[in-house]
């Protein structure tokens, strides 16, 4: 049977310094395609980059950028790819260390939705006119969307909300969106300390499956919704969490 030549596409990875985005930007570099990364630490950027060259012999480009601040994010558009084929929304994070007080409900509330939900939506609307004519955005949210997040699980919810409008004004210029929603994933730097050998043990028990999520397993997720195969595929929630949502 003949293979089907897989064309080089553009590929834009926020939050592709580390993590789940560091392991979704290895698959797609890895697949041959041209890969820009963007995080706000320039030395976490580069040892990504330098580290991909070194052991995979492959290039990503790095764009330093605060995703939450407007005006970074229109700077940073000039070294962005003038097409873009797949954008995967994957920064994001959770801070715990707020005071009380209405006070401390306000820093937390607004910081989880400008560290979660601002960071995906000001780089998808300020691309919205270079997604390729089978572009896809794929974003990153939580199982906590579904299952008891507080304020992060609340701003990766209205990013569902989003999704699904933003898929329904795509879709006629041939661009789907979707999410991939992650349980735990180890090996991040999500969770700093607070994921000990106790945490893991508990949150894999959590699942059906008997393990904690790797990187490569939602990166896995995230390239096949980004595959053209997908492209009937839009406006979904894809599950990524070894069946902890559903519980023993
Ligand atoms: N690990 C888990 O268990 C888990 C579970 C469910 C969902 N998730 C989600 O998965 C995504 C990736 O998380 P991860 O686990 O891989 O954690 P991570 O290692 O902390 O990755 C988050 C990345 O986002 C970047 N980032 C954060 N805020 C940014 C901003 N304002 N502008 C630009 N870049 C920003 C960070 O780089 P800089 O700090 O340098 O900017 C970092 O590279 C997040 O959206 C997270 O909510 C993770």
């Amino acid at each position: 049977m003949a293979q089907r030549a897989a064309a080089v596409r553009n590929i834009v990875v926020t939050g592709g310094g580390t993590g789940i985005g560091r392991a979704v930007s290895l698959r797609f570099a890895e697949d041959g395609h041209r890969v820009t990364i963007v995080g706000r630490r320039r030395e976490v950027l580069h040892a990504t980059v330098e580290q991909i060259k070194a052991e995979h012999g492959l290039d990503v480009t790095p764009v330093v950028c605060d995703l939450a601040d407007p005006d970074d994010v229109e700077a940073a558009l000039s070294q962005l790819p003038d097409r873009v084929d797949v954008l995967v929304n994957n920064a994001g994070s959770r801070e715990l260390a707020v005071g009380a007080g209405p006070h401390g409900m306000l820093a937390r509330w607004r910081g989880d939705f400008e560290r979660n939900v601002l960071t995906a939506v000001l780089i998808t609307e300020s691309l919205r006119d270079r997604f390729t004519d089978s572009g896809r955005v794929v974003t990153v949210t939580s199982v906590a969307a579904l299952r008891g997040g507080g304020s992060y699980g609340a701003s990766k919810a209205a990013l569902h909300a989003w999704n699904h409008s933003l898929a329904a004004q795509l879709g006629p210029q041939g661009v789907t969106c979707n999410i991939v929603a992650p349980g735990t994933v180890a090996g991040t730097e999500f969770f700093g300390s607070r994921l000990n050998d106790a945490e893991l043990t508990r949150r894999a028990g959590r699942t059906l499956v008997g393990r904690v999520g790797r990187p490569a397993d939602v990166a896995a997720a995230v390239v096949f919704l980004a595959s053209p195969d997908a492209g009937f595929i839009t406006g979904e929630i894809l599950q990524c969490n070894g069946g902890e949502l559903l519980g023993r």
